[in-house]
């Protein structure tokens, strides 16, 4: 018995840690990173950009805004009636899942299901103006 007790403490020791390597780790790579969601924001730029006729709405400014507030933009009456503020878990559900959380709206886009790179995209669009 006593000739286990120093692999038994080595072990304890082994296990914490290889949990606190776990945590540094974890942490960094789960902060949302605005770069990288600049990136992302590409498959959005298609249609929200600043040219001359875009087909979906201007997204400078849009965190914080109210849902369907811009007045030189045609919206759906069903984006008309959302009645949202775009704060971070409107837009991160809009973003994953655009017809299921607006209902009816006219966003011709299916979706992310990456929630890194929906994470990131919020992160950018918080400081897109
Ligand atoms: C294929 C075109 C298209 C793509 C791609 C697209 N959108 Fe849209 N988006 C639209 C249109 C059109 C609307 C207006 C919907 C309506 O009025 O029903 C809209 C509306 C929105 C709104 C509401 C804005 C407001 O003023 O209330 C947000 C937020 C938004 N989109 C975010 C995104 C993000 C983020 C992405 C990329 C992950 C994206 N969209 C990709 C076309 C697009």
């Amino acid at each position: 018995m006593q000739r286990q007790l120093p692999t038994v403490l080595i072990s304890m020791r082994i296990l914490g840690s290889a949990s606190v390597a776990a945590c540094l780790v974890a942490t960094p790579a789960a902060a949302a990173d605005a770069e990288r969601g600049k990136a992302v924001f590409q498959t959005c730029a298609a249609c929200h950009n600043d040219g001359a006729n875009p087909l979906g709405p201007n997204l400078k400014g849009v965190y914080g805004r109210k849902s369907g507030a811009l007045e030189d933009y045609r919206y759906s009456p069903a984006m008309m009636r959302a009645n949202l503020v775009w704060d971070e878990p409107n837009l991160k559900s809009y973003i994953a899942y655009p017809q299921s959380r607006v209902k009816g709206n006219r966003m011709p886009f299916g979706g992310i299901t990456d929630s890194k790179d929906i994470d990131d995209v919020v992160a950018f669009l918080k400081g897109y103006k």
